[in-house]
């Protein structure tokens, strides 16, 4: 089998429908996964899944919508896709929440929770749901999708960025509770992707020329640049890798 394959391999991926989230899916399901589309809207999921489907044959992926605040939803898409595909070996928490833009002293009690809510909380709900069949079969690849931001300072985005700087303890910590059932906890954290996610931040020209010129690469990154970091860390090549986070970022934090 190639160091990279994720034949047999079944992935549900959170924020699938578009940006960093669809790109991972579409580079697992090149790489032989099943892959699960989840977001709030059916409809964008739908429209990932026939594309997938298209290209590597139906019943590569399936839809199934969940809002990552409900520990309903996500409980129905964790069952779902023990339904469909009867097993999941990775999970990746890509869906995430910024609901305020500010200093953290302005920031609302409500804004506050729904952020560390739906950026750690309802990451380790759907870790804690997906991992007993992971233990049963002794298997396990978890991802997730932090930031930079989780590494620095912000007078804009400090909310935000202490709950990715949780993610990367989320993982070492998981990391350290799951490794004697072989489960695997890793971060990836990326810079400044062209999603609709980061567009206040990229959309204006002046705003784009500033963090481009302390970026040694020069240019901001495309979310299939993300993917191929969530298809090493899925597959026989990472086995040995747990609890860490892999900066993707042209290099800016350095
Ligand atoms: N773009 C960047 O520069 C950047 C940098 C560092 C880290 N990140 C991280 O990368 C991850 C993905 O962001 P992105 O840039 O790819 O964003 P994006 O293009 O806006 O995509 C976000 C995805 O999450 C879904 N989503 C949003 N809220 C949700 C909720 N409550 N429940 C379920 N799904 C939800 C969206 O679909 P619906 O709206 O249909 O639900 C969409 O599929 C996030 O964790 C983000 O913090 C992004």
């Amino acid at each position: 089998m190639s160091l990279f394959s994720l034949d047999g391999k079944v992935a549900i991926i959170t924020g699938s429908s578009r940006g960093i989230g669809k790109a991972i899916a579409e580079r697992m399901a090149e790489q032989g996964a099943k892959v699960v589309i989840s977001s709030r809207k059916a409809d964008a999921c739908q429209a990932v899944v026939d594309a997938i489907d298209a290209r590597h044959g139906a019943g590569t992926a399936i839809a199934v919508p969940a809002n990552i605040s409900s520990k309903d939803d996500l409980r129905r898409l964790v069952d779902t896709t023990q339904e469909r595909f009867g097993r999941i070996d990775t999970v990746v928490c890509n869906a995430a929440s910024n609901p305020y833009y500010g200093p953290l002293g302005g920031i609302e009690d409500d804004q506050f929770r729904k952020i560390l809510e739906n950026n750690v909380i309802a990451n380790h709900w759907l870790i804690q749901m997906a991992v007993p069949q992971m233990i049963e079969r002794k298997d396990g690849s978890i991802i997730i999708v932090s930031s930079i931001g989780g590494l620095r300072g912000s007078p804009v985005i400090g909310a935000y960025n202490i709950s990715k700087a949780a993610d990367f303890q989320l993982a070492r910590n998981l990391a350290v509770e799951y490794g004697k059932h072989n489960i695997r906890v890793n971060c990836i954290a990326p810079g400044l992707i062209r999603t609709d996610f980061a567009r206040a931040l990229w959309e204006d020209p002046e705003a784009l020329k500033r963090r481009t010129a302390t970026t040694p690469l020069g240019r901001i990154g495309e979310p299939d640049e993300i993917a191929g970091a969530a298809v090493f860390l899925a597959s026989p090549a990472a086995t040995f890798l747990t609890g860490q986070s892999i900066v993707i970022d042209g290099g800016v934090t350095i």
